[in-house]
């Protein structure tokens, strides 16, 4: 049943490029430039007329909220907050009836997260929900919604789940856009090719794996880290920082890679292990001189660089090579040597992989 691999986590890792083609399947039309969600085609004016979107979720699911916030304000143009479900629920939330509320969760079970939803019901709020459990409870309490079709995930810390969030996400947005007019159709076309050429390169991605047993073998030791990264590079960072705090109980921070001079850097002394997304991008200048700092100081620089990259790899310690894509794309790939570093390290601490100490895959308890 983990068809041949040594622990589900990987079985669902190494499975990614084969979620994220489910996901889209039947959804998207490159040669025609089109996207079709069936799950929320009667709420097409709803998704016109919006005023907001509320994205609520907990843990990873949140981290994908982050993605689709960057996402569905940058091509569908509606502004977006993403909550926490625990902090939104004790909050006395303003809600209208021109707000979208969308729940993310792979369980559709999670206790914050569901009775989140019902303030917001109560309040008026069009409720979506984005699950990878059919017939779960947020899937029978929600108006709508869109399956992420990940298949069954049995690993405690979530990786193909994610990645078939984020891919709903980036439907979603290219989705409310068409609707809106707000992508035109040969850039649709552009958009939804490349999307679709996304599952061979998390085929690519996963040939990192080398790179991060090499890389785990020299960090497996540490007690504390630093993941950095900007713009939608940011969310990445923070999971691929709750990924290594899972299972291999390292602690790891997620940081905006701008926000490091405002604290974090105190931290950083000889050999500080810091794990920095450096991909090509708008903000890359920012990020080779966020790495330089690091430097300075004597820390150790773990960059995901886009392939063929030389100024990373001038300072730092080890770079790991994943293919070029649009940034919009890029959460599907960079997420990928992260999860197998967090796998890597774990597995040389003896941790127990597919459930960790004190966690539970579905979280109904408030
Ligand atoms: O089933 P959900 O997506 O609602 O679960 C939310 C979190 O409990 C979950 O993502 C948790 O953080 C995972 N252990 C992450 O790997």
């Amino acid at each position: 049943e983990k068809g041949g691999y040594e622990h589900f986590m990987l079985k669902e890792i190494h499975e990614q490029a084969f979620t994220v083609r489910d996901c889209m399947r039947g959804r998207i039309y490159p040669n025609e430039g089109k996207i079709q969600l069936g799950g929320l085609k009667d709420f097409d004016e709803k998704l016109k007329t919006a005023n907001r979107i509320i994205i609520i979720a907990c843990g990873t699911s949140w981290h994908a909220g982050l993605v689709g916030e960057y996402l569905i304000e940058e091509y569908a143009r509606i502004p977006v907050e993403v909550e926490y479900a625990s902090e939104f629920r004790y909050r006395n939330p303003i809600i209208s009836e021109n707000d979208i509320v969308m729940a993310i969760s792979q369980s559709g079970e999670t206790a914050d997260t569901l009775a989140a939803l019902e303030i917001a019901k109560e309040r008026g709020a069009t409720i979506f929900g984005i699950c990878n459990v059919a017939g779960s409870s947020i899937t029978r309490f929600t108006d709508a919604g869109v399956y992420t079709h990940a298949g069954p995930e049995i690993g405690v810390a979530s990786t193909k789940a994610f990645t078939a969030q984020v891919t709903v996400l980036t439907l979603i947005a290219f989705y409310i856009a068409q609707l809106k007019e707000k992508i035109k159709p040969d850039a649709m076309k552009v958009l939804l090719t490349e999307l679709d050429s996304i599952p061979d390169l998390i085929k690519e991605c996963l040939k990192t794996e080398e790179a991060t047993k090499y890389i785990a073998q020299d960090i497996k030791d540490i007690n504390n880290s630093l993941y950095l990264g900007r713009g939608i590079g940011f969310p990445i960072a923070l999971e691929g920082a709750l990924k290594l705090k899972e299972i291999s109980y390292i602690h790891a921070e997620g940081y905006p890679a701008a926000e490091m001079k405002h604290g974090p850097i105190a931290l950083i002394d000889e050999g500080f292990p810091v794990i920095v997304i450096a991909t090509k991008s708008s903000s890359y200048e920012k990020v080779v001189s966020n790495i330089q700092e690091v430097k300075a100081r004597k820390g150790k620089v773990i960059a995901i660089v886009t392939k063929g990259d030389v100024d990373v790899r001038k300072s730092a310690d080890f770079v790991i090579e994943i293919p070029d894509a649009d940034d919009t794309f890029l959460p599907l790939l960079a997420t990928i040597p992260l999860q197998l570093l967090a796998y890597h390290v774990a597995l040389l601490r003896g941790c127990n992989v597919d459930q960790p100490r004190n966690l539970a895959k579905s979280v109904t308890v408030e």
